[in-house]
């Protein structure tokens, strides 16, 4: 026959359970003890550990953004690339660009497509490193030059944007005359510091292309290494 417990065994019993889960509870931690008194079970030692790094990961995430936004900052502001003074063109394929006759006026410009990418010739006040200067058809001297305009930063087409207080304004860029403009992410190149990146997220200038004159008219015939831009951008892409 089984032994049955009499009240006065239950009774013992129900305490030493009681005594037993306070015990852990008390070990536990206050809150940690409160819950586990009201739940009547022992804490989950692995939950515990849960919360206890749940806290740190909102903080690492924002030092992770902030030292990155911190170097962003750093290397677009004060390191961007100076164009090669004495630029290496590959070589390619020759492509009409347009009659000289049509760069009649300083920022004079012609849209074409170079490689399959766009590209943008203009006349410039002054020359520029990797330019052409001409004699014009009165004698006088013209400066060009020419450039891609696939923008190093994502690869989004720049224009150019010949309203300087739009520009200071849009693009907080001030400049001396027209400049080179990509909307993605506002970046900025100047074309007469041959295609440098003055302002905004891309570091490295523009590639330019390389023109020469065929009688009355321009023709381009390379290109300056054109390296990928900085970062993959998964939207409308000018190659
Ligand atoms: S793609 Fe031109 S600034 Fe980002």
């Amino acid at each position: 026959m089984p032994e049955r417990n009499g009240p006065d065994d239950e009774r013992a019993n129900a305490r030493a359970t009681e005594r037993a889960h306070a015990g852990e509870a008390e070990r536990a931690g206050p809150r940690e003890a409160d819950r586990a008194k009201e739940r009547g079970t022992p804490p989950d030692p692995s939950r515990r550990e849960l919360t206890a790094w749940a806290w740190r990961i909102p903080v690492l995430a924002a030092l992770g953004f902030g030292s990155w936004g911190l170097y962003e900052g750093i290397r677009t502001h004060f390191f961007k690339e100076d164009p090669d003074p004495d630029p290496t063109f590959e070589p390619g394929p020759t492509v009409p660009v347009a009659p000289l006759a049509s760069f009649d006026r300083d920022w004079a410009e012609a849209e074409f497509a170079y490689r399959y990418a766009p590209a943008i010739a203009l006349r410039l006040p002054g020359p520029v490193p990797g330019g052409l200067t001409v004699a014009g058809a009165d004698g006088e001297e013209l400066h060009l030059a020419a450039f891609s305009r696939v923008c190093t930063h994502q690869g989004c087409l720049v224009t150019l944007n010949r309203d300087v207080e739009a520009v200071a304004f849009a693009f907080n860029h001030r400049a001396d005359g027209p400049s080179l403009t990509c909307g993605c992410h506002l970046s900025v190149f100047s074309p007469d510091r041959a295609g440098r990146a003055v302002a905004g997220p891309a570091v490295r200038p523009l590639p330019r292309v390389r023109l020469e004159r065929d009688g009355d008219a321009l023709i381009a015939t390379g290109i300056e290494g054109a390296e990928p831009p900085d970062a993959p951008y998964d939207g409308e892409r000018a190659v």
